[in-house]
């Protein structure tokens, strides 16, 4: 699949099909007038005749046509001109190639460059519709024995003025996201601990820029990871503390921004075990770490001019006997101790010592992204990332950086008050705090382990994908927003 842009009049373009859209009321884009003129009226007529108006999630398929140079057209309906929002323009790009999909087309040609987006004035729309457009071939059933055939054009063009660095950019995006559902959504029987640290081996080696060095449970016990290294010691599968460096910058020593991500390949609860239902789910409590190692990559293939260093704290929650109990109490690489209340509550148990030791290398900002609770399922649902952060600048940064992006966040307060709820009377914290907040709670264990650079949370249990709709799988999300900010630094 192959995307690029050309600028001629939409009348003169070869092409197997044009997609044009049609706005509701009797408003016409700039391409539906071109069309509308060299057809002697045919789209206008169309309308006239009730077969279709132009509602948001309209199709009609024109399959041949005569005046212009188009073997088809594809008329989608863009609804209201001036209430077109960033996700509806992703969506009628699904919808278009949800039409063609059954069609052997080799090259497709959209005209919806020249929308505009009322919510969202500076989105990116090519990266917006690439996304789109590639999200719709994105497969999940690369594991059946004989997975459905399709037919993929070659070719996509936009219509409109477009830059070289604009479409290498978009394609940069789009090789990160590839990478961040290809690992979200392999099963947790495929990507474990050690599939994180092959390929963060194999990013290093497709990358000069990109160095890697991993930490095994025998060096990591003697560096002191013991909150991390306790959440998967129940299970069979050794866990990995992945160090990525990306070298952007000219200046080797220039501060990295840093991520960290929840890398945990199944959860099962570890012994205070989850119900089974839907428990499979839980193949996707690593969506954190593959959107890190998605942020590694796109950084990588667009050449970004800054340095980057992301840490996957990679391991399995599993019971057996030699697993973490109830009661225990651990004492993190800070130092500081603490009191498993719940082994569910294993991710902040792994972040916590790859947040401390990411201090080392003196980062600017540091962005955790975890599929980190169950509550934030239930506060935010599946639309908007839970953003938390110890300094109130950065955050609306990364707010407006995932508004631009088209992939939302929204955040929820970190409040003093509510560190009381992890008091422990045994160790400094307790690894949960009830069930009020719990979102905020689990930030507010983080945020003790953060104190000395400015940090951001992402809890992405719903956004990530996996939980509403199985079949859809992983959304690679936040990788759109991070890379969205990262944009802004340069
Ligand atoms: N991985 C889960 C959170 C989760 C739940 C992600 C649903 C995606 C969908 C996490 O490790 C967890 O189990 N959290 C517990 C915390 C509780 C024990 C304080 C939860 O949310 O129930
Ligand atoms: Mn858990
Ligand atoms: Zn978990």
């Amino acid at each position: 699949m192959k995307f690029s842009s050309i600028q001629s009049e939409a009348y003169t373009i070869k092409s197997d099909c044009l997609v044009v859209t049609i706005f509701e009321g009797k408003e016409f884009s700039e391409t539906a007038t071109a069309i509308d003129q060299a057809t002697d009226g045919l789209i206008s007529r169309l309308i006239e005749r009730g077969d279709i108006s132009g509602k948001s999630g309209q199709s009609l398929l024109i399959p041949e046509v005569s005046g212009i140079n188009a073997e088809r057209v594809l008329l989608i309906g863009a609804g209201k001109k001036d209430k077109l929002t960033d996700l509806q323009f992703k969506s009628l790009h699904e919808k278009a190639i949800a039409r063609l999909k059954d069609l052997t087309l080799n090259q497709v040609t959209f005209s919806t460059l020249e929308l505009p987006i009322s919510n969202n004035p500076s989105a990116d729309k090519l990266s917006l519709a690439m996304q789109a457009i590639d999200a719709s071939y994105y497969r999940v059933d690369g594991l059946k024995s004989k997975p459905k055939e399709q037919h993929v054009p070659a070719e996509f063009n936009f219509i409109g003025q477009v830059s070289e660095a604009d479409l290498d950019h978009a394609n940069a995006l789009l090789a990160g996201i590839h990478l961040t559902k290809d690992l979200a959504n392999a099963p947790g029987n495929v990507c474990t601990p050690s599939y994180f640290a092959k390929t963060a081996q194999d990013l290093a080696q497709d990358y000069t820029r990109i160095t890697t060095q991993i930490i095994d449970e025998e060096e990591g016990y003697e560096l002191g990871f013991n909150s991390f290294l306790a959440v998967g010691q129940g299970s069979e599968e050794p866990s990995k503390f992945i160090i990525m460096h990306y070298q952007g910058a000219d200046d080797k020593d220039e501060a990295p921004i840093g991520f960290v991500g929840k890398g945990i390949s199944f959860d099962s609860g570890g012994v205070s075990i989850k119900p089974g239902e839907g428990m499979e789910g839980m193949k996707y409590d690593m969506c954190g770490a593959a959107s890190v190692f998605g942020v590694m990559k796109a950084a990588a293939e667009m050449n970004f001019k800054k340095n980057i260093v992301g840490i996957v704290v990679a391991a399995e929650n599993m019971p057996d006997g030699k697993a973490l109990k109830p009661g225990d109490i651990l004492t993190s690489y800070s130092g500081q101790t603490i009191e498993v209340i719940n082994t569910d509550a294993e991710g902040r148990l792994a972040l916590c010592d790859g947040l401390s030791y990411i201090e080392k290398f003196k980062p600017q900002a540091v962005i955790d992204i975890a599929t980190l609770t169950g509550a934030c399922v239930v506060a935010l649902g599946e639309h908007n990332t839970g953003l938390m952060s110890n300094d109130d600048d950065f955050a609306q940064t990364l707010l407006k950086a995932g508004k631009e992006a088209a992939d939302k966040a929204w955040q929820l307060p970190l409040d003093e008050e509510y560190q009381a709820q992890i008091d422990s009377p045994f160790a400094d914290m307790a690894n949960v705090g009830g069930k009020a907040a719990g979102t905020i709670t689990a930030a507010c264990f983080l945020s003790r382990f953060t104190k000395n650079y400015t940090w951001a949370h992402l809890d992405i249990a719903g956004s990530a994908g996996g939980v509403f709709d199985k079949k859809k799988g992983a959304t690679a999300r936040p990788v759109p927003l991070l890379m969205r900010y990262l944009s802004t630094l340069s």
